[in-house]
Formats: C-alpha cells, sequence, structure tokens
C-alpha cells in the first residue's frame, strides 16, 4: 500500500543519512485524528543515524511536505510522523481494496495442510465442535483467497477402544435392528449406557478392549459393525457441515493410518526413540529441559494409541504431499500432545514442514441453564435449530423494519450467521463466550448488524439504479466520515493478510464491525441519493466497495449476507 509515498519516504532518509534499505512502514494511526498514515520509522533508525528520533522525524517530515500526494504532515510525540494524504491519493489507494475482494489465483506451490474439525464417529457433534470446525474452514478460506493451494482435511476420530465398547453395548443392549438403521442420538445412547453399566461392572472394559483388539485383528463381523458406524455418522455430519458452509477435500481419520503405524514403530525402535517403558509398553522419553512426561506410543498388550496414530499421520502427509505448512486445529486440551508429537518427529530425524497446532479455548455460556445441563450433551445440531428460530422471531417482531421477500432463507442465513460470527469474533485463544443476545443483537460486534449494514449499502443502490459505481476522478475534498469510512475500506487488504497470517479470523471480523461503524457513520451523516454530481458519484462508489468488501469478508468468515433484509 502506498508505494510511491515509501519509495519518496525511502529516497528521503537516503539521502539524508545514506543508509540503504530502511523500510518505512506507513500504517494507518490507531487514533483517526493522527491522519491517514503514520510512521515510526525515525524511532527504529535513530540509535543506527545518531541523532535524537524526534530530530530525524522533523526533518523526514520536511522533506515529505512537498510531496504531491500529501496534504499536510506533523511530528508527534518521541518521533512519530503523521500524515494526511490528498483525496485523489487516497482514493487512488482504493484499487488495492477492490482487488483484494477477489480471490488471487491459486500459486503452484506445495499445499498447506489444514485440519479440523475432527469429530469422533458414533457422536453427534456438539456445541463445542463448532469452534474449531468453523475456525478451521474461515483458514481455508482465507488461505486459498491469498493464493495458497490447500488441503483440507477433517481427520476423524474412527478408530480407537471405543469402537470395542460400543460393538459390546450393541451386542448387549441394542435393539434388534441393524446399526446402518441407527440414528446417531441411538448410537451415543448405547455408548453411555456402556458407561452407565461399567460403573456397576468392571469387566465391561476389559471386554471393551479385548473387542477392540479384535476388531484390530480384522474380526469381520466387527468390521462390518465399524463401518456402518462410520457410514451412519458421516451422512447425519454432512447435513450439518452442509448448514455451515464448511467441507473437506479429505476425510481420512485414524483408522486410515491402521497399516501404516508398524513402519513408524520400527523405524521409531531402530532409532532408540522408542524405548521400553512398564510393563512392555513403548514410550518416548524427552530431553529434560523439555519438561515433558514421557509419550505412551504402543501399549503393554500391543494395542496402538491415538498418539501411534498422530506419528504415522505426519510421516504420511509429509511423504504424500510434501506440504509447506500444517495447520492442526484443536483445543487447548490437546497441546502437551503435540508438543509431543512434534518433539518425537524432530527425535526421529524427520524434517517438519511449518507446523502450528491452532489452539482455541472452551465455552462458557451466559446462559446457565446451557452450562448445567447434565448428562447428554448439547448438540450442535439442536443449537443452530434454536438459533435459527430465535433468528425467525426477531424477524417477526421486527416486522415492517425488516424487508425480506425470503423470510425463511433469511431465518436460517442469520440464526447460522449469527452463532458462527459469535465465535469467530473471538479471540480464539481466550475461552468463547456464548451469549444468544449478542450474538443475536441488531446493535454490537454481531452478525445482523453486519448482514443489516450491507442490506443497507445494498438497498442504496437498488435505489440509485445501478450496482456498479466508479471512482469519481476529480475529489477536492472529503468530510470527516467519507475519510473515515476511506480509511476503514484501505485496511482490508492488512485484514485478511493478518487473519490468515496469525491464523487468527477474528481479527477480520473485528476489522468488518469497525468498517460497518464507518459506514453506518457517513450514511447517517451524508445524503447519498439526494447529492449530485461528483459527491453523489462518490458516495456511491463507497457504499458499492462497502457492500463489495463486506461480503466477501462474511464469506471468508464462512457467513452469509442478505441483500435484503
Ligand atoms: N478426534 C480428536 C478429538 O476429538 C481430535 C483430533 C485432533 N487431530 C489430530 N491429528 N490428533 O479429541
Amino acid at each position: 500500500m502506498f508505494e510511491s509515498l515509501t519509495t519518496e519516504a525511502n529516497q528521503i532518509l537516503k539521502t539524508l543519512y545514506g543508509i540503504k534499505d530502511v523500510f518505512v512502514d506507513f500504517e494507518p494511526p490507531k487514533d483517526r485524528t493522527h491522519g491517514d498514515l503514520a510512521t515510526s520509522v525515525a524511532l527504529r533508525i535513530a540509535k543506527n543515524v545518531g541523532q535524537s528520533p524526534r530530530d530525524i522525524a522533523v526533518r523526514l517530515s520536511d522533506g515529505l511536505s512537498t510531496s504531491t500526494s500529501i496534504e499536510k504532515v506533523e511530528v508527534a510525540g518521541a518521533g512519530y510522523v503523521n500524515i494526511w494524504l490528498k483525496p485523489d491519493a487516497l482514493l487512488s489507494e482504493l484499487k488495492q481494496t477492490s482487488e483484494a475482494c477477489v480471490s488471487q489465483k491459486t500459486r503452484k506451490e506445495d499445499p498447506v495442510i489444514i485440519e479440523f474439525s475432527q469429530p469422533n464417529i458414533a457422536k453427534p457433534l456438539a456445541i463445542h465442535h463448532i469452534i474449531g470446525t468453523v475456525l478451521g474452514q474461515a483458514l481455508v478460506n482465507l488461505y486459498r483467497h491469498s493464493g495458497y493451494p490447500v488441503v483440507s482435511w477433517n481427520y476423524i476420530g474412527d478408530w480407537g477402544t471405543q469402537f470395542g465398547k460400543l460393538a459390546v453395548a450393541y451386542e448387549k443392549w441394542g435393539k434388534k435392528k441393524p446399526v446402518s438403521k441407527y440414528s446417531l442420538d441411538e448410537l451415543l445412547e448405547l455408548y453411555v449406557q456402556f458407561h452407565n453399566e461399567a460403573e456397576k461392572d468392571d469387566t465391561l472394559e476389559d471386554l471393551g478392549r479385548e473387542t477392540f483388539l479384535a476388531l484390530e485383528k480384522g474380526d469381520e463381523k466387527l468390521r462390518a459393525f465399524w463401518e456402518d458406524v462410520v457410514t451412519v455418522t458421516k451422512s447425519s455430519l454432512a447435513d450439518i457441515y452442509k448448514r455451515l458452509h464448511v467441507s473437506f477435500d479429505l476425510d481420512m481419520g485414524e483408522s486410515f493410518y491402521e497399516d501404516k503405524m508398524q513402519p513408524v514403530l520400527d523405524e521409531g525402535k531402530k532409532k532408540k526413540v522408542f524405548v521400553e517403558g512398564k510393563e512392555g509398553a513403548l514410550i518416548v522419553e524427552f530431553a529434560e529441559e523439555k519438561n515433558m512426561p514421557p509419550y505412551l506410543v504402543l501399549k503393554g498388550d500391543g494395542a496402538t494409541l491415538y498418539s501411534t496414530r498422530d506419528i504415522a499421520q505426519m510421516r504420511y502427509r509429509i511423504d504424500t504431499y510434501h506440504p509447506q505448512e500444517i495447520l492442526i486445529c484443536t483445543d487447548i486440551a490437546q497441546q502437551l500432545h503435540f508438543q509431543q508429537l512434534v518433539e518425537t518427529c524432530t527425535m526421529l530425524s524427520w524434517k517438519l514442514p511449518s507446523f502450528e497446532n491452532v489452539l482455541f479455548g472452551r465455552m462458557r455460556f451466559v446462559d446457565r441453564s446451557m452450562s448445567t445441563r447434565k448428562g447428554n450433551v448439547l448438540e450442535l445440531e439442536h443449537v443452530i435449530d434454536e438459533a435459527v428460530k430465535r433468528a425467525h422471531d426477531i424477524i417477526k417482531e421486527r416486522g415492517e423494519s425488516i424487508q425480506t421477500d425470503a423470510p425463511e432463507e433469511l431465518g436460517e442465513m442469520m440464526g447460522v450467521s449469527s452463532l458462527v460470527y459469535g465465535i469467530l469474533s473471538q479471540n480464539r485463544k481466550m475461552d468463547m463466550v456464548f451469549d444468544w443476545d449478542k450474538m443475536l443483537s441488531f446493535e454490537g460486534n454481531s452478525a445482523p448488524y453486519l448482514q443489516y449494514t450491507h442490506a443497507r449499502a445494498k438497498s442504496v443502490l437498488r435505489k440509485a439504479g445501478g450496482e456498479q459505481h466508479t471512482c469519481p476522478k476529480q475529489i477536492p475534498s472529503l468530510a470527516p466520515t467519507e475519510r473515515g469510512l476511506v480509511s476503514s475500506l484501505l485496511m482490508f487488504s492488512k485484514a485478511i493478510e493478518d487473519a490468515r497470517s496469525e491464523h487468527m479470523p477474528h481479527k477480520l471480523a473485528n476489522y468488518l464491525y469497525q468498517l460497518c461503524q464507518d459506514f453506518n457513520m457517513f450514511y447517517n451523516t451524508e445524503s447519498i441519493l439526494q447529492a449530485e454530481g461528483e459527491p453523489r458519484q462518490l458516495r456511491l462508489f463507497l457504499t458499492s466497495l462497502t457492500a463489495t468488501v463486506l461480503k466477501s469478508g462474511a464469506e471468508l468468515l464462512t457467513l452469509r449476507v442478505p441483500d435484503r433484509m
């Protein structure tokens, strides 16, 4: 952004101090009264140059004051340079905002593997699954938008002792119908029943384990049972993913690595990374300074574990995809597991691509009745239905003030987006607060506010009789709310880049919220449709660019925005 100005500033510093390769970092200041752009370069180079930052800033601003694109320049604080641009210079930068609304062509380079959602089979998705699911999809969208080839991966939990338990429960208490006719809720019931019975009867746990071992050894009946369970679960998951605008390139889960663990176990033993632990188990012991407990990779009875599959999974992904980066989204509880995993791979002398366990916090409910629900889990599907129902209620309540020719669709869009935005607008590293009122509010940092603002912009454009508006050539001055809106619009590509590179979609959400506020301020202050000539053209241009940015930004976050509302 602002390339010519950056070049100019670089040149000035070069001439003044003879330093090559300085990089002047122009950024919009947090406080808008400090101008359109600011730089702290004087503070950065002061030591090198041997002058006070303030002196450098003054000389830089003197140099810049003759620039054709600058209206006013000021030195502030210890050595900041604040710049106000001429309207034309500012508006011409909006070209890159329009460009940022369109996805870049996919580059020919190694892919980024993004793994997310990863539910365990035979259980319905629970409310907390939504966090990793929409976080991961947002990252996929952001990476793809920026031209990265992405492999999105749902590593489902379709292997492990829980299948032994489920098979036992089915055998003992199952209704006399084939598994394929079971609903997920019924399967969950069986699983819960197993745990209840196991509290009274401690032979059950062992039986479950043995049954899983038999499944691992290839017992045909168990295998068929397992396949049916996987099919039932996947088809029920598909419906929810569709409503959330989530999809995957691959869904090979833990079972896929069944035959890929032995070579890895052999390698680990040979390299003496996997050593014998208690009762014939295999473990990895880490150097003391790593401060991590041993990592169990094979049980004494020869059964493999979650960890064993993850080691095999790493090997497989590296060999098959040569990824430049692997991201695995999980909640914070898995942090140690992934630290141990990465360290184990390093000890095996594997060359790892850049790796991040994209962590997220737990969910906290403002509504007590949600957190204190005993027994069965809060199912995601029920929560989505509830959100949509609440959205419908609001639409009815608001009556005439909501214009729509498709209330059904609008309710679904509003309900689902409220839930998703409620999550993606929060810093993933913190606990997520689940608050119905906040999520569905029309005023605050919420999906309805964003959707409403988009629809408002669209409505202006409809009334103006066209959607496409170009920037006028000559603009002598900008009103404060116009300038505010332009500054906001200019930040779009940075918001995308920050959200993507830091794996923090809330940065994009918060950006969109700011843009909505700036647009509404502008909308409430300036007349758009009553204006004439260039001001009208400018305002319509800003309105249509705002609508495009809101839609494109919302879709990156898996949301949908209506044209009417
Ligand atoms: N299915 C696991 C769970 O629900 C999460 C899987 C995370 N990914 C991985 N590669 N281990 O706890």
